[in-house]
């Protein structure tokens, strides 16, 4: 007589499996939306800024940002964040509670650039400050210097206006060599950051920042030459 177990037990698996996948589907559906929405306003934001750049480029004849970096925060730090903070683990509290899963970093040549790119970016009327840090003009203990904004801007869906919530960073190029590398240095396995590294990398910051006034120095001479020669 055949032996039909084998055959049954692979039907079956398979008449599981695609329950399974719906199940998943079901329940992965609000939370993958959820990030394409930041996605999209990652990108309107990314838009924004480049259509500044375009702009400031052809009345200064240069261009104000160096490069623009995106990201979307990933589902394991998102989960990290949420459980570190004792939040609950749905999409409704990532709406509520976390500001930079959407996130888009401006990196421009001088100081002068961010404060002026960052005002002509809140001035349009469909960007709303929640909130912001001036680490440039207040440096954080450790050196870091960096001007943080969190907008809400609104992304078209086909039935519906939503506002999205995303983290601007605006640093020099200066400015983020040094953010990145300490980054990495803070974030290196089994290494300790004694008083002595964290005193060395802060004057690092300081050393950037000097540079960084310097160069907008020669920046401003030329600027001005430019001027009187026209
Ligand atoms: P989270 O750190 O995101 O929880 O937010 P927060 O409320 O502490 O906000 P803050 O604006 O201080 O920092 C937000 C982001 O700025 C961080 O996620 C980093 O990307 C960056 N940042 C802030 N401080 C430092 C720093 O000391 N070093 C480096 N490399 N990056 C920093
Ligand atoms: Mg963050």
């Amino acid at each position: 007589m055949k032996d039909f177990r084998v055959e049954t037990n692979y039907e079956k698996f398979f008449s599981h499996r695609k329950y399974i996948k719906e199940f998943l589907n079901a329940q992965t559906y609000p939370f993958k939306e959820l990030m394409a929405f930041y996605k999209c306003a990652m990108m309107e934001v990314e838009t924004k800024f480049m259509v500044l750049n375009q702009e400031l480029s052809l009345e200064y004849d240069r261009n104000p940002i160096e490069t623009i970096k995106t990201r979307l925060k990933s589902v394991e730090s998102i989960f990290d964040k949420l459980t570190t903070r004792g939040l609950p683990l749905t999409v409704k509290s990532v709406e509520e509670n976390l500001n930079d899963v959407a996130g888009v970093r401006v990196i421009c040549g001088f100081p002068a650039d961010i404060y002026s790119l960052s005002e002509a970016f809140l001035k349009q009327d469909d960007v709303t400050l929640i909130a912001k840090k001036d680490y440039m003009k207040n440096p954080k203990p450790n050196g870091y210097r960096s001007l943080h904004l969190i907008v809400e801007i609104p992304i078209f869906l086909h039935d519906e206006k939503k506002p999205m919530r995303v983290e601007v960073q605006f640093r020099t190029i200066s400015m983020d060599w040094w953010a990145s590398l300490e980054h990495k240095i803070r974030y290196k396995k089994d290494y300790i950051i004694t008083p002595e590294i964290a005193e060395e990398l802060k004057v690092c910051a300081e050393s950037a920042a000097l540079l960084d006034s310097k160069m907008e120095q020669i920046q401003a001479k030329i600027q001005e030459r430019q001027l009187t020669d026209k």
